[in-house]
């Protein structure tokens, strides 16, 4: 299925994804978005290459997968040297199908190790690292790019790139339009999408910025190319979001964050289950008026039953609801 929503030119439904952030699409963040629908695939967050060799695949929160889980893919964070053949033996022996190799991470400690960003930048580790994940990886292999680094010429850079992942045999792009230096500090070049997918024949999936159907319909002629859009931050702050796309739907918010709380606490141990909570809540909280309150109030808690109680005086307030959530300066 992940497949067929990748078929090149779809024109004006494009699949909509949900896109790998690190702390937030762990397995109990997965389950939630499969109990309210789901979305047409999903990315788990970036998992250090060589840890899939020690990882507990029925209990890590990381790569544990439940069976309403479909089309989910998962990314790595890899580098020159990584022992690739068995790490992608371990993933096909637990059952996984798809794996993105992450090519896009700006944070300065994954770059740091020659990874995410950098790693795309060095033609010569990337060179290696791809053709050696298509040739030890029978499944579907995507990658998640940006543009690249702010220098003049980066337009030959990136192409060069484009094309050399095409011809190494992988089966999409997603592409988040802004430059490593970026960070989030500019706004997602949504409108290079068409010139990017007229320098492959690979589907290419869009992300960056993009919010409900209202706005990416707005945004109709640049991502007409695009194969697939992807939603990042939008997906942790509804992810009901793909679900309700064409046919929106009351919601039931407290519902939703019980049970994220819930699913939190089944699969995380005590003290990082509340640093996850704090996180989501982060995210949840613009879908509120007040949702710095709320924010405040579930980052401040120190145990989870201090967690609990202050969201269930914030939900007995019915907090007033925004109409676009603001997550910006998140
Ligand atoms: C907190 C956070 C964690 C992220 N972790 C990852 C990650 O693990 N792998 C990755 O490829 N991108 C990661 N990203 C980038 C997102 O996948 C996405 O490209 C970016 O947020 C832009 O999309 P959006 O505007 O829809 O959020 C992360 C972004 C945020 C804000």
């Amino acid at each position: 299925m992940f497949e067929e929503c990748l078929i090149r030119g779809r024109r004006y439904a494009p699949a909509r994804f949900c896109a790998p952030l690190a702390g937030y699409t762990h397995s109990a963040f997965r389950r939630l978005l499969a109990e309210l629908g789901g979305c047409g695939a999903a990315w788990t967050e970036m998992l250090a290459a060589r840890q899939i060799l020690s990882e507990d695949f029925a209990r890590s929160p990381y790569v544990r997968r439940r069976p309403e889980e479909v089309n989910l893919i998962f990314q790595l964070m890899v580098k020159a040297g990584d022992p690739l053949d068995r790490i992608l033996d371990r993933l096909g022996t637990q059952g996984v199908t798809a794996v993105d190799l992450n090519l896009a991470c700006d944070a300065f400690s994954i770059r740091n190790c020659e990874a995410g960003s950098a790693l795309f930048e060095n033609f010569d580790s990337l060179r290696r690292v791809a053709t050696e994940a298509r040739r030890h990886w029978p499944g579907q292999l995507t990658a998640k790019i940006r543009l690249g680094s702010r220098k003049p010429g980066w337009e030959a850079r990136f192409t060069e790139r484009v094309q050399f992942l095409e011809t190494c045999g992988l089966d999409a792009l997603t592409l988040h339009p802004r430059f490593f230096e970026d960070k989030f500090k500019r706004r997602s070049q949504i409108e290079l999408i068409p010139w990017a997918a007229s320098l492959t024949r690979l589907p290419l999936i869009a992300n960056g910025d993009l919010g409900d159907a209202t706005h990416v319909a707005s945004l109709g002629a640049s991502l007409q190319s695009a194969s697939a859009i992807m939603l990042g931050r939008m997906a942790i702050v509804r992810p009901w979001i793909f679900a309700t796309w064409d046919h929106p739907n009351s919601v039931d918010h407290a519902g939703i964050w019980r049970k994220m709380c819930q699913y939190i606490t089944d699969d995380f141990a005590p003290p990082t289950a509340l640093r996850r909570i704090g996180m989501f809540a982060k995210y949840y909280a613009a879908n509120f008026q007040f949702g710095h309150s709320f924010r405040m109030a579930i980052g401040n808690a120190r145990t989870m039953a201090e967690a609990h109680d202050r969201a269930e005086d914030f939900f007995s307030r019915s907090p007033a609801l925004l109409a676009t959530p603001s997550y910006a300066e998140i």
